[in-house]
């Protein structure tokens, strides 16, 4: 591959990945507490989140990018899929970086991107009806609130695993 194509992709794919990373952690760790905090006014500051900013979109794009230019970059620095390489160490390290990487996106885009859909539509319904919200609804709120829950909980703990692998794994000889 052409030097100037592998660091374009090198360029998209790390800028993408610490967008990527970074939002996950910033939401999981300052915009979600402050936001069950609240009260009242956190549903708000969601709905507003994500349907008037580009914030899933956002998502989508940098996951997809860091997915992408990483198919790319594997294919070439595996010398497509050559055998001394895929026993090395950083083989390893990157082919385990690449699937927690892939199951995150696939967790990130639909598993939370959906449930965090449903759960806007949801208040929005609940908001227009007024009053306090039937039985039914009050329980599948419940419901879509655990699932994702556990849905961010595991895409937290992916795309950490990705970027410990990812980050060290050219050092990985033994
Ligand atoms: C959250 C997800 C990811 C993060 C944070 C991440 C981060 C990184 C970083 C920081 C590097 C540079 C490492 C170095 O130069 O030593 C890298 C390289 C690489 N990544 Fe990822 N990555 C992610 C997902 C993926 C995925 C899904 C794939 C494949 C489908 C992939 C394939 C690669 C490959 C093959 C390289 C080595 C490129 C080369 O030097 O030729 N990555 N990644």
């Amino acid at each position: 591959m052409k030097a100037y194509l592998l660091i374009a992709l090198r360029l998209i794919h790390v800028f993408a990945s610490a967008l990527w990373v970074g939002a996950v952690f910033v939401y999981l760790f300052f915009v979600k507490p402050t936001v069950r905090s609240i009260g009242l006014v956190g549903p708000k500051f969601m709905q507003n989140l994500t349907t008037r900013t580009r914030y899933p979109m956002f998502m989508v794009t940098v996951s997809l990018l860091t997915v992408l230019a990483g198919a790319v970059l594997y294919l070439n620095t595996s010398g497509g899929f050559n055998t001394a390489w895929l026993s090395s160490g950083p083989w390893i390290g990157f082919t385990v970086g690449s699937l927690a990487g892939l199951a995150a996106f696939f967790v990130g885009n639909f598993g939370i991107g959906p449930t965090a859909g449903a759960m806007g539509a949801l208040g929005q319904k609940i908001a227009k009806a007024g009053g306090p919200p039937s039985p039914e609804d009050l329980s599948m709120l419940r419901r879509l609130e655990k699932k994702l829950d556990q849905a961010e909980t595991i895409d937290f703990v992916l795309v950490s695993i990705a970027m410990l692998t990812m980050a060290t794994a050219r050092y990985w000889v033994f």
